[in-house]
């Protein structure tokens, strides 16, 4: 029991870490959180500092959800202290400790956790992804559209219970932070990945 809880307790302090803000002081662009959608994470960077922040912010943004997953699975441990520590990973991304609990809205930290879990089911995460935002031009619909997936091929492919469950969490949390963009969207305000 003292394992899986160090390892939640350090998956959410790692997640607490905001690399989309660790970016702007590395590569001088303004702030993320107080500028732009006002959200720490990749689609944000791209629009405030270019490609290479966002390329930055994606992999460690991405790694924080990828790398507790890969030790917790290396510990041995059942799906359900594993789903934990993912569980706790993105947590710390979005309510950072090191930030008065305003983060980011997980969809880099939870593709993290879907590689981690299982590379093939994580690859089709994001390709379910990528069709989306080629389909829509707009990062947050395709978040949404891969988010709402997501369990449900873990579920269907394993067939572990406390994962497609845990990760239907996950999925609820990142929901809840897109309220904003579902509004926007709603509304046919929503940004557009490429502007025309
Ligand atoms: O990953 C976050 C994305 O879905 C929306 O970001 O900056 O357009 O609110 P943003």
């Amino acid at each position: 029991i003292i394992l899986p809880i160090v390892l939640i307790i350090s998956a959410y302090l790692l997640g607490s870490i905001s690399t989309a803000v660790l970016a702007s002081k590395l590569f001088n662009f303004p702030d993320p959180r107080s500028n732009g959608s006002n959200n720490p994470g990749t689609t944000n960077v791209l629009r405030l500092g270019g490609k290479i922040p966002a390329a930055f912010t994606l992999l460690g943004d991405v790694l924080k959800g990828l790398v507790p997953v890969i030790i917790a699975k290396s510990f041995g441990l059942s799906d359900l202290w594993i789903v934990l520590v993912a569980i706790a990973a993105c947590a710390g991304h979005l309510f950072p400790l090191y930030y008065g609990f305003k983060g980011g809205k997980g969809v880099a930290t939870a593709m993290g956790i879907f590689i981690g879990l299982n590379p093939i089911i994580g690859l089709a995460v994001l390709a379910t992804w990528l069709s989306a935002a080629f389909a829509f031009n707009t990062s947050s619909i395709a978040a949404l559209i891969a988010m709402l997936f997501a369990p449900f091929y873990f579920f269907l492919v394993t067939g572990s219970g406390a994962l497609g469950f845990g990760l239907l969490i996950i999925t609820a949390l990142v929901y809840w932070k897109h309220i904003p963009n579902i509004q926007r969207i709603l509304m046919g305000t929503e940004n557009k990945i490429i502007q025309s």
